[in-house]
C-alpha cells in the first residue's frame, strides 16, 4: 500500500506539495470516489486512480541500474543469502525485477534489473554482441602474451574455447596487475576462469559497463537508480529492440 499523494508525486504531478493541492481541489478519485485526503493508503496496482477524470497507469516495466555491493548474490530469492533484490525499495520490488544475468557474490559494480523478459533474453544472448567491460585486480603480473591469448580465444577448462576478448593492462609490477577486459559472454565465473586458463587469479572484479552503458559514479555500493529513457531506448537499440 502507498499513500496517494506520494503515488501521484511517483508519477510525476508535481511535489509532494504541488500533490496535495490537487488533491484539496477534489480533482482526484479513487474507485470512483473524489477523494480529498492526501494520507490516505492507496494499492496503485489495484485501485482505479483518476485526475480530472482520466485514469492513470501505473507503468508496467522497470529497468534499474545497480552498483552491486559484495556479499549479495545476483538472485531473486534465496533461504539463506541476501539477494539484489532485498536491496530495492518496496515501491521497486512491487515490479518483481529480476536481474540481467549474473555477477558473482563478491563481484561489484554495474548490474542491470528488470521484469522485461524480452529485453533481458536480447541482452544476455551473445548473439548481440554486447559488450560488458570489467575492471579486475590479478594476483600476478600479466603482459602482451596475455593480452593475445585474450585474443584469440581463451580455452576455459571445460574446454569452452571463449569468443575473442580484449585484456588492456593498466598496470602490472611482479606482484599484481590491474586490468581492463571487455566480453561478449556471460558463461559461469567467466572471467575469472579466462585468468585461471592462463594460471592466474581475480583478487578483485567490478563491472564498469554494460551493453554501452557505464556504471553511474554516482551510486554507491548498494545503491540503485531507474534508468532514464533514453538509457532504455540505447539498451534497446543495441540489441535491434525498437
Ligand atoms: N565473470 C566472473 O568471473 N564473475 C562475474 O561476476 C562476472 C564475470
Amino acid at each position: 500500500m502507498e499513500r496517494l499523494d506520494k503515488v501521484l508525486a511517483n508519477l510525476g504531478y508535481g511535489s509532494r506539495k504541488d500533490v496535495k493541492k490537487i488533491i484539496k481541489s477534489g480533482a482526484v478519485e479513487v474507485d470512483n470516489v473524489i477523494v480529498k485526503d492526501n494520507n490516505m493508503q492507496i494499492d496503485p496496482y489495484k485501485s482505479i486512480v483518476k485526475v480530472d477524470g482520466e485514469e492513470i497507469s501505473y507503468k508496467k516495466y522497470i529497468y534499474l541500474m545497480m552498483n552491486k555491493p559484495d556479499g549479495v548474490i545476483s538472485a531473486t530469492f534465496d533461504d539463506y543469502e541476501k539477494t539484489v533484490i532485498d536491496l530495492l525499495g518496496e515501491e521497486h520490488k512491487a515490479f518483481e525485477p529480476f536481474p540481467v544475468g549474473r555477477l558473482d557474490k563478491d563481484t561489484v559494480g554495474l548490474l542491470l534489473l528488470t521484469n522485461d523478459g524480452d529485453l533481458n533474453h536480447r541482452l544476455i544472448s551473445p548473439k548481440w554482441h554486447v559488450d560488458k567491460i570489467y575492471y579486475a585486480k590479478i594476483n600476478a603480473p600479466l603482459n602482451e602474451e596475455d593480452v593475445k591469448a585474450f585474443e584469440e580465444g581463451i580455452v576455459l577448462d571445460d574446454g569452452y574455447k571463449c569468443m575473442p576478448g580484449k585484456l588492456e593492462i593498466i598496470k602490472s609490477d611482479e606482484n599484481e596487475s590491474e586490468v581492463k577486459v571487455t566480453i561478449q559472454e556471460g558463461k559461469y565465473h567467466q572471467v575469472k576462469r579466462m585468468f585461471e586458463s592462463l594460471e592466474k587469479k581475480v583478487v578483485y572484479l567490478k563491472r564498469l559497463t554494460f551493453g554501452g552503458l557505464n556504471l553511474d559514479e554516482n551510486l554507491d555500493e548498494g545503491r540503485y537508480r531507474e534508468l532514464t529513457d533514453m538509457e532504455i531506448s540505447f539498451l534497446k537499440n543495441i540489441c535491434k529492440m525498437n
